[in-house]
């Protein structure tokens, strides 16, 4: 197993924010040149072109935006303004040293974003909704933070969708969301290698309703 699948075991083992703040911090220098390169990982890009496809209005959250590949995705296809918070300072300065987000700010979705409710336009999240980080109950503070009728696109890891119960929560949202599709996607293109390599998710896109 490569050392970059070791990684996936152990952030996937998180318990708590705290934990993953702790941890995120400490890989945030060399997440993009190890893990990213090592595990060709595709989704953000992936997790960006979708949300962009479909058609989001600004501003927009990216939730969970560590070292900020969505956000570069986004802007250079085009689409912002964006902004965007995660757990970890650490991964917030590297995000910042990218340049694409209008602000970054730090927050706790298994608490409550420093966001009035509704304020975004529509929010997008890559890698964040999975075991060890974000459970299902952080999707409510996404919610919050939407405008009604704005687009929000998540991927969450294939092998926690049900076990992890993603898919029961969604079931419960009834009229709090709309045009709910999931669209599957790959974590990792075609230089990864280990365990992980050939891992799937879904990106879950909807409207708030
Ligand atoms: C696998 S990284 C994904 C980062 C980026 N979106 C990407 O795809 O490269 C997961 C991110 O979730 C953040 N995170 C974990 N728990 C969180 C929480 N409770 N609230 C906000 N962010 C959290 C971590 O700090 C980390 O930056």
């Amino acid at each position: 197993m490569s050392d970059a699948n070791d990684d996936l075991d152990a952030v996937y083992a998180l318990k708590s924010p705290e934990d993953n703040r702790r941890h995120y911090d400490g890989w945030a220098e060399s997440y993009d040149s190890d893990f990213v390169r090592d595990m060709d990982y595709v989704l953000p890009d992936r997790v960006a072109e979708a949300f962009a496809a479909a058609g989001p209005e600004g501003p927009i959250l990216d939730v969970g935006a560590g070292t900020g590949l969505v956000g570069a995705r986004l802007v250079a296809l085009g689409v912002g303004p964006v902004d965007g918070t995660d757990i970890s300072p650490g991964m917030l300065a590297a995000a910042a040293e990218k340049d694409v987000y209008d602000r970054l700010f730090e927050g706790d979705l298994l608490g409550r974003l420093p966001v009035e409710d509704g304020f975004y336009g529509s929010a997008v999240s890559a890698g964040t909704f999975t075991n060890g980080h974000v459970g299902p109950e952080g999707v409510d503070e996404v919610l919050r933070v939407v405008r009604k009728g704005g687009l929000i696109a998540l991927s969450i890891n294939g092998e926690h969708w049900e076990k992890a119960g993603f898919k029961a929560r969604f079931a419960t949202l009834g009229d709090q969301i709309a045009e709910f599709r999931l669209q599957e996607v790959r974590y990792y293109g075609d230089k990864a290698t280990g365990a992980h390599a050939a891992d799937t998710g879904w990106i879950a896109m909807f409207r708030r309703g």
